[in-house]
């Protein structure tokens, strides 16, 4: 028999209160608990005997992944593995539906493809394929929000590849919240889990993020999933980034490098120098060669330190981690003798663009400088160094493949910590000078 019982979910990580409460002690987000009564149905899907243990010898694996696009593949290590479940996660907007389909047209050109959208007729769908120019025709569409429905296609077409678009959408008929509530969507999610391990197709899950960067609602499918995906970018620039936030089969290292064109998505075989088309040549813009993956792309970082009108000078940044330009602020004022006391400093990463790597300190702290002395950083330079409290630059990995992207790229000037223990400070026509301190930096960049 089911059994239905009443409980509060909180809409935003998804944990579970049998009372109303104001604010979640889990995420500590306010007014996200909602009443869901969930009735349990005994998993009325795939009623198998109880599985038997086997050997390790005994298991058979179909483990050879099946290609997509290249930077998709490259972002998932080589491709789709038979049997996983992959979320692919992005504002609304950013062209996770036009990724998925081009994926969709790419893999259905030798293997059988189902693309489920909850969101779009098939007529949009086809209107949106025409645009993209899709060559398969075999590609299978479907309208569909019944996770019912859905299971059903599944098992009876048992594609290779199945698009659900989005998981915000589907509903479970026993399940009496609405769709995209938490409840719905954990629910959802665990029965395809269940499928795509079963009968080996590889499910594609579309999740909507939202403004805080989560998957709406459930931080609970990040768990469930063996991949999630975010694709990243601004709505009004043209690229968009595709990066590995978990992955179960590979490293989260890599990144894909899109283009929005009128034909959907194209990948960006060379994106080192992308990024640097429209430099602002003032003071305050320093370039820094940034690895993403095992690619270096160069990446500009721009500082404006102007004065204070108010009694709390202000500070924002966009694109690197706030807490770290704190830090710089405080080692460029003990070390280098600044005083940024009574000026606003705003920071910034051209193109949208965000660093997580502590290589781009030097060149953070050198952009700070060159707009507070309003002092250009010349325009064949990059500086890359990570910075330590005591002002010391230390020795960060891949030194020599910076350089040589640099170099390739037409810089002619680095500056690169000392620590790095370079043999070769020159590449091609690039001249690269090691610093031990920031001040040396410093000096080398804006002594006259
Ligand atoms: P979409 O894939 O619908 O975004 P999501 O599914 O993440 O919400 O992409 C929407 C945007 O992409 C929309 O602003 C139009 C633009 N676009 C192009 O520029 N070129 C194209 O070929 C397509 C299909 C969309
Ligand atoms: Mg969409």
């Amino acid at each position: 028999m089911p059994s239905t019982k009443t409980l509060f979910v909180c809409q935003s990580c998804g944990s579970q209160s049998p009372k109303w409460q104001g604010k979640c002690p889990n995420c500590e987000s306010w007014n996200t608990f909602v009443e869901e009564s969930t009735t349990e149905s005994r998993h009325s899907t795939l009623k198998k005997a109880p599985q038997q243990p086997m050997t390790l010898d005994q298991v058979s694996v179909e483990t050879k992944a099946f290609a997509t696009l290249p930077e998709v593949d490259r972002v998932l290590g080589g491709g789709l593995i038979p049997g996983s479940l992959i979320l692919v996660g992005g504002a609304p907007g950013i062209g996770k539906s036009t990724l998925l389909l081009q994926v969709a047209g790419k893999v259905a050109l030798d293997k059988p493809v189902l693309y489920i959208s909850g969101e779009e007729s098939e007529a949009q769908t086809k209107l949106r394929s025409e645009r993209l120019k899709l060559q398969s025709k075999g590609l299978l569409i479907l309208h569909e929000i019944s996770l019912d429905a859905i299971l059903h296609h599944l098992e009876s077409i048992r594609p290779a590849l199945a698009i659900i678009d989005s998981i915000q959408t589907l509903y479970k008929e026993d399940i009496a919240s609405a769709p995209g509530s938490v409840a719905q969507v954990r629910e959802c999610a665990g029965e395809l889990l269940r499928y795509s391990k079963n009968l080996g197709i590889t499910i594609i899950l579309v999740g909507h993020i939202t403004k805080d960067g989560t998957i709406a609602g459930p931080r609970v499918l990040e768990h469930i999933v063996d991949t999630v995906l975010y694709m990243e970018g601004e709505n009004h620039q043209a690229h968009r980034m595709l990066r590995a936030f978990k992955h179960r089969f590979g490293s989260t290292q890599e990144v894909g490098i899109f283009e929005m064109t009128g034909h959907g998505l194209m990948e960006v075989k060379n994106p080192s120098g992308l990024f640097l088309s429209s430099r602002a040549e003032s003071p305050g813009s320093v370039v820094v060669p940034i690895l993403e993956g095992q690619r270096p792309l160069l990446m500009e970082i721009q500082a404006l330190v102007s004065r204070s009108w108010s009694g709390i000078p202000k500070r924002a940044a966009t694109g690197i981690d706030f807490n770290r330009m704190a830090i710089l602020l405080a080692i460029l004022e003990k070390r280098c003798r600044m005083n940024l006391g009574q000026s606003d400093v705003y920071m910034n990463v051209a193109g949208a663009l965000k660093i997580r790597e502590p290589a781009a300190d030097l060149a953070m702290a050198m952009a700070v400088i060159s707009s507070a002395k309003d002092t250009l950083v010349p325009l064949d330079w990059v500086v890359f160094g990570e910075l330590g409290l005591g002002g010391e630059v230390r020795a960060i990995p891949y030194a020599e493949e910076r350089l040589r992207e640099a170099a390739q790229i037409g810089f002619k000037h680095a500056i690169f910590p000392e620590a790095n223990q370079l043999k070769e400070t020159r590449s091609g026509s690039l001249i690269a000078r090691g610093v031990k301190t920031v001040q040396e930096a410093m000096d080398l960049l804006f002594a006259k």
